[in-house]
């Protein structure tokens, strides 16, 4: 399997970071790639958003995602800073157009049928459900996943540690996105050698799960 596995998608359990100083970020990457991680979503929630993703790129291996993309501005500088995925918290036809157009896989969020279905006629394959568990938790998205067969998700927002496995015994489910497996306070705390264990605990918990 490649970084980001067979299928070119984020797979497993994608840690969803806030970075408030971009000197923490090389490490932070290496770190959870060292644990086992395949792949990390940056989200541009601060000012230094830009320079921790550029700084992770090319860390540990690790596929480096830009997360909270709300505007073809960012998502193109993003891409020029070399991230492999893009993740948006809902549709954006424009977004999606300019990702597949620069080569970097879009993965829009949706939280009703209607927007997996605008999704999907753009060529989406993969998307984010979100907030996964605010919008009917693994019962919303078992039934979304059985009337859309072709769709692949990625679930985030409030999923707790005990429900992951649920997300992920669902066939479509290629990955679940959280910020607990790498919290913003640890980050700020430099807690690098806690962050790594936690995320090779959880991991270890899914691994089963996880292709
Ligand atoms: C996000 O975009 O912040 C993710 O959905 C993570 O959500 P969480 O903090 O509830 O894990």
């Amino acid at each position: 399997m490649d970084s980001a596995g067979r299928s070119g998608y984020p797979v497993g359990l994608i840690p969803v970071v806030v970075i408030d100083d971009f000197r923490s970020a090389a490490q932070l990457a290496r770190v959870l790639a060292d644990s086992g991680a395949t792949a990390i979503e940056i989200t541009l929630r601060t000012p230094d958003a830009f320079r921790a993703i550029e700084s992770a790129i090319n860390q540990g291996g690790l596929s480096v995602g830009v997360g909270t993309v709300t505007n073809v501005e960012d998502l193109r500088r993003s891409c020029a800073a070399g991230v492999d995925f893009a993740v948006s918290p809902g549709f954006r036809s424009d977004i999606v157009t300019e990702a597949q157009n620069l080569g970097v896989l879009a993965i829009p969020g949706v939280a009703t049928a209607t927007e997996i279905m605008m999704a999907a006629a753009n060529d989406v394959t993969l998307v984010k459900f979100f907030p996964a568990a605010a919008t009917g938790g693994v019962a919303a998205l078992r039934a979304f996943a059985e009337v859309f067969p072709d769709t692949r998700f990625m679930p985030t927002g409030g999923i707790a540690e005990a429900d992951v496995r649920a997300y992920l015994a669902i066939k479509s489910v290629v990955a679940v996105g959280a910020s607990w497996l790498a919290p913003r306070a640890m980050i700020i705390e430099r807690r690098f050698a806690e962050i790594g264990a936690t995320y090779a605990r959880a991991s270890a918990s899914v691994s089963d799960l996880v292709s």
